[in-house]
């Protein structure tokens, strides 16, 4: 990351590494703030950023240097030992997943549990071409391939909200007066002003591959980016955009293959689930917050449209967010799929994130086929047009895990129960989440984890 203090560094590196773990990379941010916060305490002033001053100046350098030898460090062991591999979680970055070799290449969606790479985010200001060619010639001598992603901005409007959102909350700035610490923020940011330089394509011996990102996406200016995961960030960085906004999902009305415990088909409503759609419009206008528009997102099967029905607002239907292909085990239930594919049942319970029914898919293929609708919610930016989807229960367990920071081996087994509302918020470095329900019962269609150690992060 390249950018001064307050231009969204930690927010676009946090996207990055949430976006990448959940598509199956390995991913880990390397935050100097923190390493700085650990070396010498949280609360420095703007003085400590002078970087005239030889003492903090070298103090500074010592602790970025640091991060970057443990991320270098965390390549190795990542490519030694892949099993200790690593998803980023909120505060913890280490959550055992399933092994993957280090390489930049893909595996297309559900090639086994073969091949994505690992991607460090080393979250600093990074701020003079002298520390990036420092940065570009150790990760080369390791090995490791290097990308710079700068945030400028301007708009001084921004910036000002930026400080107000998320620094005056920082331990930087803990118990101190909010009016002192925008100021003293501010004066942080000259600092780096004043020998800040902005990435141009001759640093590096001129193949420096990065991407620019002006005044939130104003302007997005790319150099020299190649191989399949330096693109999709720079897609993913061209769809992010900072305008509030809230997303409502809901399941399907109770099905007939609910209340009979089959999986997949394409049933209709039963009574109750029918029940539950007549009284949608009313659940969704009681908590619609500063939402004055809503689209409404279907799948193609029935169960979907018809609790969209009785919906007064424009609705499209996705492919992409039909429910997970069960297969040869399509319409049969959970009991029958034991006694008849006991091998298959178990091996699902062993690792229901891969596996994958035969004919069918398996999570990992969903999440990939579920990408596009991620896109298209990280770029909806309309101020006070909400989306909800109307979908099914594995689908959105894995939009739920993308949001809310889910590994891939908790995401199978989120709660997402039916006649229940969920509405999310993103915030700058989470996710707000409230849930509504309607008095109208109905079955529950979960299953849960066979391993309790995980059960406590599966809502
Ligand atoms: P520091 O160098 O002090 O760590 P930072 O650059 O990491 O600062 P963040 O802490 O990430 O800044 O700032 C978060 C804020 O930045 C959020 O309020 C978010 O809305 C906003 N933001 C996100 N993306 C951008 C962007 N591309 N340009 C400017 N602001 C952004
Ligand atoms: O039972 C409802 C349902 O939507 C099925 O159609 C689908 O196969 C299942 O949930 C997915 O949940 P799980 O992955 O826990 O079996």
């Amino acid at each position: 990351m390249v950018g001064l203090p307050a231009r969204g560094k930690t927010y676009v590196a946090r996207k990055i590494a949430r976006y990448l773990a959940w598509l199956g990379h390995h991913s880990r941010i390397f935050n100097v703030g923190n390493y700085r916060r650990n070396a010498v305490g949280a609360v420095q002033m703007h003085d400590f950023f002078d970087p005239t001053h030889p003492e903090n100046a070298a103090l500074r350098k010592e602790v970025a240097d640091r991060a970057l030898e443990d991320m270098l460090q965390w390549f190795e062991r990542a490519g030694d030992s892949p099993a200790t591999g690593a998803v980023m979680t909120k505060d913890s970055p280490i959550t055992p997943i399933t092994p993957r070799p280090r390489s930049d290449s893909l595996s297309l969606s559900g090639v086994g549990k073969a091949g994505p790479g690992w991607v460090a985010l080393y979250d600093a200001t990074n701020s003079t071409t002298e520390r990036r060619q420092n940065i570009y010639d150790k990760c080369l001598e390791r090995g490791v391939q290097v990308m710079f992603v700068e945030s400028v901005c301007d708009r001084e409007d921004i910036i000002v909200a930026n400080i107000k959102e998320v620094k005056l909350s920082s331990p930087d700035y803990a118990g101190m007066d909010a009016d002192a610490a925008v100021e003293d923020f501010s004066r942080r940011i000259s600092q780096y002003a004043k020998y800040y330089e902005t990435l141009t394509p001759t640093e590096c011996q001129g193949e420096i591959p990065f991407v620019k990102v002006v005044n939130v996406g104003d302007q997005i200016i790319v150099n020299k980016v190649k191989g399949y995961l330096q693109s999709r960030i720079v897609y993913f960085l061209m769809n992010l955009n900072i305008t509030p906004k809230s997303f409502f999902f809901t399941r399907h009305g109770e099905s007939m293959f609910n209340v009979q415990g089959k999986i997949g088909g394409d049933a209709n409503l039963s009574p109750q689930g029918h029940t539950f759609a007549t009284k949608l419009p009313e659940l969704l206008a009681a908590n619609l917050g500063p939402e004055t528009r809503l689209t409404v997102w279907t799948s193609t099967l029935k169960r979907t449209m018809q609790t969209a029905a009785y919906l007064a607002w424009p609705q499209l239907q996705w492919k992409q967010l039909d429910e997970l292909d069960s297969g040869f085990c399509d319409q049969l239930t959970y009991e029958e799929i034991e006694e008849k594919f006991p091998a298959d049942f178990s091996e699902r319970d062993q690792d229901k994130f891969n596996y994958r029914y035969h004919g069918g898919e398996s999570y990992r293929d969903l999440v990939q086929r579920l990408e596009p609708v991620i896109m298209e919610l990280e770029r909806h930016h309309e101020p006070n047009h909400a989306i909800l989807i109307v979908g099914h229960q594995a689908v959105l367990r894995a939009i739920y895990a993308y949001f809310l920071n889910y590994s891939l081996e908790e995401l199978p087994y989120v709660k997402i129960p039916l006649h229940a509302v969920v509405k999310l918020t993103p915030k700058a470095y989470g996710c707000m989440e409230e849930r509504y329900t309607v008095d109208v019962p109905a079955v529950d269609t979960h299953r849960s984890m066979p391993h309790p150690a995980l059960n406590s992060r599966a809502k």
